[in-house]
């Protein structure tokens, strides 16, 4: 096929599903190339929440290749944040891969960010493939980090191991918007911005528990767990709670009833890795976090999904 059969327009909501199944595939594609296992997933019925919520942020950060007959063949998904632009998503078809429609989408996408005057540039990607390293780095986003995929599972009737945290915290649920501000302050810090949009998202999807964390009366951090057993992101006020954050969020997890938990750490956070590693977490995959600048600082943020960092 050749580039000319190929359309390149924005993202609408009814390509979602195609889009998710288009990046599940070619994962998967890329996984197998390189001898990995492969994540079995379904067609979703719905197109996924936080794929909705990033289309409705920024709905002309989004881009979709298809061919002549309407089959949907690239997709590209970016976010602004403040200064910051953010590539959620690159995925070509594997049988039109290596023929310029990856860097289309991403020059489209960028194209975005430069109107916008961002700043910052970054995403995460694959540490096993070096073309996708290839073409961030050529656009001004070399390697700065790796990120591990840390996870565990228990079986019915197991326990999990115990976590214990350094220092005790109370621990609250919230469920009000009245704290989006105190949670943005948090965020400058650890992540440098803010993202309201997401703790709007994550308040509002019942999926997502945003826990506050207190030491006395002072607030010291949040994280937001999912019922999947996602716990990310983790925000610290000072280096000294991060870890302190974290036991106790697994442990909330734990409470919970999950069977399954899974955590994105920067590579240099070597107390968490620990951490995790002696309550039965294994590393599950390495990416790269790309960036043209540091875009948190590890002693006080454990990332959110890797589609936003
Ligand atoms: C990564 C991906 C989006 C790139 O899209 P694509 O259409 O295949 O790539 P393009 O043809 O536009 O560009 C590839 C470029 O990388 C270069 N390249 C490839 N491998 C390279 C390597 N090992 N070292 C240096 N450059 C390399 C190519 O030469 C080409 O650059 P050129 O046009 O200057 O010659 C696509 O291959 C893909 O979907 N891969 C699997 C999923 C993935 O990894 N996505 C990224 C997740 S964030």
């Amino acid at each position: 096929m050749n580039l000319k059969d190929i359309t390149i327009r924005r993202t609408r909501q009814a390509d979602l599903i195609d889009a998710i199944m288009l990046v599940m595939n070619t994962a998967n594609h890329l996984r197998r190339k390189r001898g990995m296992s492969i994540n079995r997933f379904k067609k979703p019925k719905q197109p996924p929440p936080l794929m909705v919520h990033f289309l409705k942020t920024d709905p002309d950060g989004s881009f979709v290749a298809h061919d002549r007959t309407g089959k949907l063949v690239g997709f590209a998904l970016s976010l602004i944040r403040e200064d910051e632009w953010f590539l959620s998503q690159l995925f070509v078809d594997p049988t039109l891969q290596s023929k310029g429609i990856g860097q289309k989408l991403l020059d489209k996408a960028m194209r975005y960010g430069k109107k916008n005057n961002c700043k910052r540039w970054a995403l995460v990607t694959f540490s096993y493939n070096p073309q996708a390293i290839a073409v961030y780095t050529k656009m001004g986003m070399p390697p700065q980090r790796p990120l591990l995929t840390m996870e565990r599972k228990r079986k019915d009737g197991e326990a999990f191991k115990k976590l214990r945290a350094p220092i005790k915290l109370t621990v609250t649920k919230i469920t009000e918007e009245k704290y989006i501000n105190r949670l943005t302050t948090l965020d400058r810090r650890a992540r440098q911005l803010a993202r309201p949009e997401e703790h709007f998202f994550w308040l509002a999807d019942e999926s997502y528990n945003t826990l506050i964390f207190h030491d006395g009366k002072k607030l010291v951090g949040y994280v937001v767990v999912n019922s999947r057993g996602m716990i990310a992101p983790v925000v610290a006020s000072e280096p000294k709670y991060l870890v302190s954050l974290l036991a106790h969020a697994v442990e909330w997890g734990t409470a919970q009833g999950h069977k399954y938990q899974i955590l994105f750490v920067q590579g240099e956070q070597l107390e968490v890795i620990r951490t995790l590693m002696t309550a039965g977490f294994h590393i599950d995959e390495t990416t790269l976090v790309m960036a043209s600048e540091q875009v948190s600082d590890p002693k006080l943020y454990i990332p959110a999904t890797l589609a936003h960092f």
